[in-house]
Parts: structure tokens; sequence; C-alpha cells
């Protein structure tokens, strides 16, 4: 009885037996929307001892997306050219409403998510999150964190500040000696052979239009590979057969995301607001370069290291061998998930926890000794 009288008001609100509306079934007609209701119904996470560093990834998630946003206010502002950038960011800062604080979160912003990048590649290294199947995740993790710091050096030259534009200088030239493409590299980043309006131009070009396509295709791939292979498991709990509990993605594990980008936002806006971002002089390419330039904090652990090593080393160029090693250490840390045989078996691998501990030392021991013992660049 009841189902007849309901049809007659099915049929008025639109709606089928599963009381699902014509739109929906319209979508679901023309749409796959399983791996969504999977997210939504299905997906869990494990629960253990290490699963506070699961909130790490969507944290620096959160400070890319605060970069692009502001980004996208200061574009409103900018312009990229040696004569007016320093100006326009002057502008910014004391003529456009809240420009101060756009500008100030912008700059904090960028400096945490590479800390939290950092972070994030550490905790996932030593949670050997990087074995099969997720070798993909790792390698694309990687590629965003050297776009990160391209963020980071293209980025800093850009308001034409004295500090900025010798750190650039510094930094350019230091590719240079890279034998046989150092100097095709070094006049690409500097659209010249000196550091010059061109330079700005380019690293402004590659700032707003180069890196971000880049970073979002790759960012895409990292979130797809996770939402595709689920949380990785710490491999001592996967060895003892350990049963562990599991919280549901949605809403659970998503409020709990939730939470901790408010905690990101309350610390940068603290940040942003209490240590506004300073502007410094314009950059004066004729002036000699002012003692203790450094450059940003991310990269000073590799300028303190090539410090420590001799001109020559044998018949080898000292900085050369500095930068070649350099090299080699980005391109082992691309191939972790592919060195690291242990892991990929779900046997112990501690060889490479004490390097990655090795590793972490020596660069939080680099960058103290650069910042606190008195010296020059
Ligand atoms: C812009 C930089 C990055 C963003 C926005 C990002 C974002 C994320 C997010 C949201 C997750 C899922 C939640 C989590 O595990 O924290 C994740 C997982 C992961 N990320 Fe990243 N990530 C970045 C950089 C990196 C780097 C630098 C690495 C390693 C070198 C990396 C390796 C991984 C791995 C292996 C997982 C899987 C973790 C697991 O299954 O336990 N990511 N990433």
């Amino acid at each position: 009885m009841a189902e007849v009288t309901q049809e007659p008001q099915r049929a008025q609100a639109g709606v089928n037996e599963a009381g699902e509306s014509k739109l929906k079934l319209w979508l679901k007609d023309r749409y796959d929307f399983s791996a969504l209701g999977y997210l939504i119904k299905k997906k869990e996470v494990p629960q253990h001892r290490h699963s506070i560093w699961y909130y790490l990834g969507g944290i620096t998630l959160f400070f890319f997306i605060i970069q692009v946003v502001t980004g996208i206010m200061l574009l409103l502002y900018y312009r990229p050219t040696a004569e007016a950038a320093f100006e326009s960011v002057q502008f910014i800062m004391t003529e456009v409403k809240f420009g101060w604080l756009i500008r100030s979160l912008h700059s904090w912003s960028a400096n945490l998510m590479i800390g939290a990048a950092f972070v994030h590649m550490f905790s996932v290294f030593f949670m050997k999150a990087y074995r099969r199947p997720r070798e993909l995740t790792w390698v694309s993790g990687v590629l965003l964190l050297f776009l990160s710091l391209g963020f980071g050096f293209s980025g800093y030259l850009l308001p034409w500040n004295e500090l900025a534009y010798f750190a650039t200088k510094v930094g350019t030239e230091i590719v240079a000696v890279v034998p046989f493409v150092g100097d095709f590299f070094l006049k690409f980043l500097r659209g010249g052979e000196d550091v010059t309006g061109a330079t700005l131009t380019r690293l402004f070009g590659f700032h707003v239009a180069v890196l971000p396509m880049i970073c979002t295709i790759l960012l895409m791939a990292h979130l797809l590979f996770v939402q595709k292979q689920g949380m990785s498991v710490p491999p001592q709990f996967e060895r003892n057969d350990t049963k562990l509990k599991a919280m549901p993605f949605f809403p659970n594990f998503l409020l709990r995301d939730l939470l901790g980008w408010i905690v990101a936002l309350a610390v940068l806006i603290a940040a942003a607001a209490i240590f506004p971002w300073e502007l410094g002089v314009k950059a004066d390419p004729f002036a000699p370069a002012p003692s203790g330039i450094k450059p940003e904090w991310f990269f000073v652990f590799m300028f303190q290291t090539l410090k420590y090593i001799p001109a020559k080393v044998l018949f080898i160029d000292g900085e050369l061998l500095g930068i070649l090693a350099f090299g080699v250490g980005g391109g082992l840390l691309v191939a972790v998930p592919f060195l690291d045989k242990n892991a990929r078996l779900g046997k112990s691998s501690k060889l490479f926890t004490i390097a990655g501990i090795v590793v972490l030392i020596y660069m939080i021991a680099m960058t103290l000794v650069a910042y606190l013992l008195p010296q020059t660049f």
C-alpha cells in the first residue's frame, strides 16, 4: 500500500526507488564514480605509533596551496623588470591593503613548505614508505622537492633587493664550473653573461609559469599514487604480521588532516604577522657585494660544504668535485627505492636507516655551522 502512494511522490521529487536524483543518475550513467565511492566509504588509514607522520604530506600540500593563492594576489601588482620590481614590491607592502601581510605569508609559507617537504621526505624514508609498490610515489616526491628548491631559488631574486641579487650571482656562478655544460647553464639561468634585468624576467617566468606547471602535474601524479596504493605500513609491523587498527579515511583521517592544516595556518599567520618579511635595499649591480651574503637556509649546507673542500683535490677543481658529489647525491636520492634491496624484500635495511641518519645530521650540522660560526661566502 505504502509503496503505491510513494511512487508519485518520488516521481514528483525526481528520485528513483534508491532515492537517487535524476542528476545523479545522469552523471552515474556517464562517469565512473566508484573510486570516489571507495574513498568515501571504504578507504582506511592504518593506525600505529608512527601514524603522526602521515600528516606531513598534507601539511606540505597546504603550504603549496597558500603559495598559489598568495602568489596570484602578488602577481596583480608585481612588475618583473629591474627598473620596477623593487618599487612594485615596496608598493605592495606600503600602499596595497594587507599587501605586506600577503607578501609576508608568501615568503613564510615558501620556507615552511620546503621545511615540511624535508620532514615529509625523511619521515617516509625512515618508514621505508618508498618500498614496492610506492617507488614512483618516492620518485615523484623527490622531484617535487627539487622543484620546491627551484621555486625558492627563482622566487628569491624577484624583489630585486641587494641580498637576493648577490645570492643569485653566487648561486648561478656555481653551475658554471661544471665542464662542457656549465657555461650554457649559467647563460640559460641568467639570460646572458651577468645577473641583469634579463635574469629577473627569466627567473620570474620559471617561478610563475614553468615550475608551477611541472609541479602541478607531478603533484597530481604523487597524490594519485597515494590514493591508489593507500598509506604504507612500516616494515616491522608487516614482518610481525601485527594486526593494526585502521581509521576510516573519510571523515576521520580527513578531519584530522584539516586540523593539521588549521594548526599550520595558525603558525603561518603568527609568523607572517609578528615577523613580517623585510624588503631590504634595492639591488645595485655596480655596488660591491656586501659581506655575509648567504643563500637561503635550504641551500646553506651545500655552500658550507663547498667552502671546506680545498681549491684542488689531486688534479680536480675542488668546487667541481663538490658539485659533482651533490649531483650524484641527488641521483642516489631518486634511486633509493631501487637501491634498497632489503626493503624491497621486506627485510630490515639498517644500512639505509643509518645512511639516512648520517645525511640528516650532516645537513643540520653544516647549516648550524654556517649560521653560528662567523664567516663570509
Ligand atoms: C611539494 C611537496 C610534496 C607534497 C605536497 C606531498 C604530498 C603528499 C601527501 C598529501 C601524501 C599522503 C599523506 C602522507 O603520507 O603524508 C604523500 C605521501 C607520500 N609522499 Fe609526498 N609530498 C611532497 C613531497 C614528497 C617528497 C619530497 C617525498 C620523498 C622524497 C615524498 C614521498 C612520499 C611517499 C613515499 C608517500 C607515501 C607515504 C605512505 O604511503 O606512507 N613526498 N605526499
